[in-house]
């Protein structure tokens, strides 16, 4: 499948089929989170270099970004050589950013290996690292290759994990198809987490995101509405970050939270008919989402305020007139 701006998604049910997928590249570096080494063997990856990362938020930063950059030149990579990334979104977050610094610029694919890393951060071509608490503050937009979407390698993905992710894919279905919508609300509120039921939902969503970043690959306009339920969900998480909260919300759970603040100002607004908070909230509610704000509104408030500040005095907000449908204005 290959979009605009030369966007490659291929999906598999068989972590073995890589091996056909990277026949045609001669010097292949495997960059790969050390949690998924046991997949190595069953994706033919035994055999290639292999260079393994602590794939945590701490540990996404420019000095492992530069450890990648020094392995690849011990070991000899020239400006042919592709680095193949295996693991979630810090993964390929980073190992697409080293790639892109590397010898200014050699290729790299994505093995996306969590729920958010199939359906969001391993295709559209963001890389980057963290700067301390600063999330992707340097970075790069460069595309990959290729995707390649392995819905089977979902079976270890920890439980919060993939409710991170599916946070995700309910906030692309509300983007534009509310029959997926509805489709995943049905098999997550099942808890049905067989990796095979939701090989065609992945596909569905994998697809929108590239559609997407294939009309706007640098974010001047449409890529936007990928950031629903973000303001919010990013003021929730630096709440929680400030104030050392134990236990906080995954960022998938805090987008769903910031998705549910989001459908509220849109009927404040007029622009989605009244209920629609009530079946978003009841519909995350049952797949196992927060709803509910877990830090006091007036903080949260404060925090988008300073981010309207720093854009100039507004925001480019997200709204949502229908699931399926959103709208890009003015907060
Ligand atoms: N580039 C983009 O467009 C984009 C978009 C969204 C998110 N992101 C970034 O992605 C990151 C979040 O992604 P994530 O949730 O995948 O995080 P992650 O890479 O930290 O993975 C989450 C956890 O799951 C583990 N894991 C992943 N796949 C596994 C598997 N198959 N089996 C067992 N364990 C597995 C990882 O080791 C990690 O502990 C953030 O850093 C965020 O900034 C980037």
């Amino acid at each position: 499948m290959c979009f605009k701006k030369k966007i490659k998604l291929y999906f598999s049910d068989s972590p073995g089929a890589l091996k056909r997928r990277l026949r045609s590249y001669k010097q292949v570096f495997v960059v790969y989170d050390e949690n998924l080494a046991p997949w190595l063997p069953k994706l033919n990856l035994e055999g290639k270099r292999a260079f393994s990362i602590v794939a945590t938020e701490e540990n996404k930063n420019i000095k492992t970004a530069y450890e990648v950059c020094k392995w690849l030149l011990e070991q000899g990579a020239d400006r042919d050589a592709v680095v193949v990334a295996v693991g979630g979104g810090v993964t390929t977050d980073i190992a697409g950013f080293a790639a892109g610094i590397y010898k200014r610029g050699i290729r790299y694919a994505n093995v996306p290996t969590s729920l958010v890393g199939q359906v969001d951060a391993g295709i559209g071509g963001k890389t980057g690292v963290n700067v301390s608490s600063f999330k992707n503050m340097i970075g790069l937009i460069k595309q990959p290759e290729f995707t390649w979407i392995c819905p089977a390698l979902l079976e270890t993905l920890p439980e919060k994990d993939f409710l991170s992710g599916s946070a995700e894919l309910l906030k692309t279905f509300i983007l534009e198809d509310r029959t997926a919508y509805e489709e995943a609300v049905d098999l997550l509120s099942a808890s049905n987490r067989k990796p095979d039921a939701y090989g065609k939902l992945i596909e569905e969503a994998a697809r929108i995101k590239a559609r997407v970043v294939g009309k706007d690959e640098k974010e001047n306009g449409l890529r936007r509405v990928l950031n629903l339920g973000h303001t919010y969900g990013h003021a929730i998480e630096w709440y929680q970050h400030v104030h050392g909260e134990e236990a906080p919300l995954t960022h998938g759970e805090a987008v769903a939270v910031g998705i549910i603040k989001a459908a509220g100002l849109s009927e404040k607004r007029g622009y989605a008919a009244a209920g629609l908070e009530a079946k978003l909230r009841d519909d995350f509610h049952r797949c196992g989402l927060p709803v509910d704000c877990p830090c006091p509104e007036e903080a949260l408030e404060e925090a988008v305020s300073k981010d309207k500040k720093a854009e100039g005095g507004k925001i480019n907000f997200v709204f949502i007139e229908k699931i399926g449908k959103v709208r890009i204005a003015k907060l």
